[in-house]
């Protein structure tokens, strides 16, 4: 047992104008105003942000951003930096999500400066991992996410010490947007996994703290069986966020 609390997060990626984001956050708060047992999180498109913060008002809902730079300011067109995001209301951050990696060349090296610049800031990362669908077949995909794991979080290694409220989000490649779902049995056999890197990288007692979220494919009916594994602690939900009709079922943990 842990006390781990279960996170649902909301990935919108690159969706939805103004007006479909503030309804659906609206949808999204009145869908959950009687739930307390689960953290809700939602990342819109940067220029949402503002928008969305101003519906989430005094609930208890997560804001997130999807990306940032690791700088505070400067010469970096078309980049936002983490002092821009915590102005625009945002306590988390998507850090090295499978689509920035493979779309956009993001290295471990990249997401490490992020998290530091992240976690200096007061914000919270959310970094990704996870494993393409050739590497799994070649029994790769332990050393794949321990590589992952490690680089991202590279300074944090090095200094023995990760801040608790990091989170982690397990997110096999071929899983993403596919409608294939890990099956609940080999997420966890991989978040399990997880936990003992952190040991082994950091603590047992911060390896029991850090939230380990799962991502690819996650509706309604899944999630019930993916949050009753041991080493579960949420979702990263990208499609089925879009909607308050799959999302809100989600946040209920499919109950
Ligand atoms: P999906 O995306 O739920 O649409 O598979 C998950 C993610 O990319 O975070």
């Amino acid at each position: 047992m842990t006390d781990r609390r279960p996170m649902i997060a909301g990935n919108w990626k690159m969706n939805l104008s103004l007006l479909g984001a503030a309804s659906l956050v609206k949808a999204i708060r009145e869908g959950i105003q009687d739930q307390d047992s689960v953290d809700v999180l939602v990342a819109p498109p940067f220029t949402a942000l503002s928008v969305v913060k101003g519906l989430i008002g005094d609930t208890k809902i997560l804001l997130c951003a999807q990306n940032m730079h690791w700088e505070s300011s400067g010469a970096y067109t078309g980049e936002i930096s983490p002092a821009m995001l915590s102005e625009a209301g945002c306590s988390h951050v998507i850090l090295g999500h499978s689509e920035r990696r493979s779309l956009f060349k993001e290295t471990d090296e990249m997401i490490d400066l992020k998290a530091n610049a992240a976690v200096e800031l007061g914000l919270i990362p959310i970094v990704c991992i996870g494993e393409t669908l050739e590497e799994r077949e070649a029994g790769e995909t332990f050393e794949v996410l321990k590589t992952q794991l490690t680089g991202s979080l590279h300074n944090f290694v090095n200094n023995s010490m990760l801040p608790h409220s990091t989170i982690l989000a397990y997110e096999p490649v071929w899983a993403i947007g596919t409608g294939r779902t890990a099956s609940p049995e080999q997420a966890q056999e991989v978040h399990q996994f997880l936990r003992e890197c952190l040991t082994e990288n950091f603590d047992a007692g911060t390896a029991q703290r850090i939230r380990i979220l799962y991502g690819g494919s996650v509706k309604p009916d899944n999630i019930k069986d993916l949050i009753s594994k041991p080493d579960i602690d949420g979702a990263l939900v990208g499609g089925a966020s879009l909607s308050a009709d799959s999302f809100v079922p989600i946040i209920r943990l499919g109950g």
